[in-house]
């Protein structure tokens, strides 16, 4: 459907400011966009972005300001009114409903009604979700159970949904933060379809080559203020950078050389349930940062979990320190020093109605605790150590983890496990939506863990942090590990190549 001229929407948010207990998330923000126009939204990790949408979206209502649509000054939006203004809103935490089939996702509370006593149209369900499925390059059906989606794809069905609503604006928090390379092109692809067709977007990424590929025009926001704009011939990653953080971040993959030590990770002939005639083989050694690459879906978390015992085994043997685990539980794992930093943190990470010195201290409560007495200095004192190393924004540690922002929460997580000294970690797209500043610091902190001893196998999607970061990358494709490349082999087109298999 292509959008009339007079379709188009023109839409401007004035001055609109946003308080919590103790956090100014929007001080005074402004922000225009018209149909047609791609605008990028970037900033730190608490920067206010998702917070601004929300209020676009008419998820929270804003304390001040106004937002003027279609020459309509309102106050404040509800999420009827958003949806009656032709806004769609894909979020950055997804919440499908687990219980319902894809189509029933995707048309939630506008489902196709046939016959006197209006019964769902199933038929008719699918084929209007079918097509935009097939257009995101989704290897999910209408029918399919969303309960056996992976994150990535959860992704995709979010997208489908806001994508389904024929909306005049369309945002998108952190789209591509799960998505793989070909899956981000595919998604980039149908934002510059839209836009074709008179559509407005605005686009929040992290990963600040795609802000450089779509948007035609850029708004930082700097601690919950506007911090400047960048018209389409002034974008680069640099000016970028530095209006977000306000400084500039050199450095940013700082490869240290490891002495290679003993093998401390080795899987032997793996298969897990998706591939279960897969025969994976790797070894992970001390002080080693060995990338773990592969296509969505290629088995990579699924081998991990496998590993740390949260996902059945189909065949094969794990040795941790040159010794065959007699059994693959959590416990096992945690207990011969393995840590897994998941990818999903509401899944497996984070108790997110709990404080964040408690999420950080869950794990660690044998170290800090006495005949069941846990001394709550020593738990403060950690998680203000985490606080200042990974530079978590809150204004108290005895905040909830909810109430954090997408990509301090991750941090959080990674804190969690991270204080465990452990000495094999893996981790499972450990800067998935965090801020290009913290990004280094993850860095830097992996190197110097890495520097200690420690082995760390990293799955990542991010293909310049898996080139950038790595000593080795082992690269799936269905289950088996195809190969590994290492030193100058570690290249765009070698890993690619070996993930198709
Ligand atoms: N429900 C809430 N209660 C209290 N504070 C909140 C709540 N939601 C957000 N905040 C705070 O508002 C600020 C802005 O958060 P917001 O989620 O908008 O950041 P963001 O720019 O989207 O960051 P990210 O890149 O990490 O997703 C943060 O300091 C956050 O802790
Ligand atoms: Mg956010």
């Amino acid at each position: 459907m292509t959008l009339q001229e007079h379709d188009r929407i023109a839409l401007e948010l004035r001055q609109i400011t946003k308080v919590y207990p103790g956090v100014v998330a929007l001080d005074s923000v402004s922000l225009s966009i018209k149909g047609g126009e791609v605008v990028g939204l970037i900033g730190e990790n608490g920067a206010g972005k998702s917070t601004l949408m929300k209020v676009l979206g008419g998820v929270i209502a804003p304390n001040g300001g106004e937002i003027v649509i279609d020459g309509e000054t309102l106050e404040g939006l509800s999420s009827q009114q958003a949806l009656d203004k032709g806004i769609a809103f894909v979020h950055q935490e997804l919440n499908p409903f687990t219980n319902l089939d894809v189509a029933a996702n995707v048309l939630l509370g506008r489902e196709l009604r046939r016959g006197p006593f209006k019964f769902i149209d199933q038929s008719a369900m699918n084929a209007v979700v079918a097509p935009i499925l097939e257009r995101l390059g989704a290897h999910f059906g209408p029918r399919d159970s969303v309960a056996d989606l992976s994150l990535a794809e959860q992704q995709l069905l979010e997208i489908a949904r806001a994508l389904s609503m024929n909306a005049r604006l369309v945002i998108f928090d952190e789209p591509t933060s799960s998505l793989t390379l070909s899956e981000t092109h595919r998604l980039l692809d149908v934002i510059k379809d839209l836009r074709a067709e008179g559509v407005a977007v605005l686009f929040i990424s992290h990963r600040l080559s795609e802000i450089e590929e779509i948007a035609d025009r850029v708004v930082v926001l700097r601690d919950g203020k506007n911090a400047g704009e960048l018209g389409v011939s002034d974008i680069n990653k640099d000016v970028m950078i530095r209006m977000m953080v306000g400084r500039n971040v050199e450095q940013f993959f700082a490869k240290i050389d490891h002495s290679e030590g003993d093998c401390v990770l080795e899987v032997r002939d793996l298969a897990t349930q998706t591939f279960p005639d897969a025969r994976a083989n790797l070894q992970l050694k001390a002080g080693e940062i060995l990338g773990l690459a592969g296509l969505v879906g290629a088995g990579r978390s699924e081998m991990a979990h496998a590993i740390f015992g949260i996902e059945p085994v189909k065949h094969g043997e794990v040795f941790l320190h040159g010794e065959k685990l007699s059994e693959l539980t959590v416990s096992t794992a945690i207990a011969n020093g393995l840590c897994l930093v998941p990818e999903n943190r509401k899944e497996h990470g984070l108790f997110l109605d709990f404080a964040i010195y408690e999420n950080i201290s869950l794990p660690n409560l044998g170290t800090l605790s006495k005949r069941g007495v846990v001394y709550r200095k020593a738990e403060q004192e950690l998680a203000s150590k985490s606080r200042s190393e990974l530079a978590i924004k809150t204004a108290t540690l005895a905040n909830p983890v909810a109430e954090l922002s997408g990509g301090n929460q991750q941090k959080v997580v990674l804190a969690k496990w991270l204080a465990m000294n452990p000495r094999v970690v893996i981790l499972d797209e450990p800067t998935r939506g965090i801020d290009v500043g913290a990004k280094s610091e993850v860095y830097h902190l992996m190197q110097a863990l890495a520097a200690k001893g420690v082995g760390i196998l990293m799955i990542s999607s991010d293909m310049e942090e898996i080139i950038g970061v790595s000593d080795r990358v082992a690269v799936m494709h269905k289950g088996n590990v195809t190969g590994t490349v290492s030193g100058d082999e570690i290249t765009e087109e070698n890993i690619l190549r070996l993930a198709v298999g």
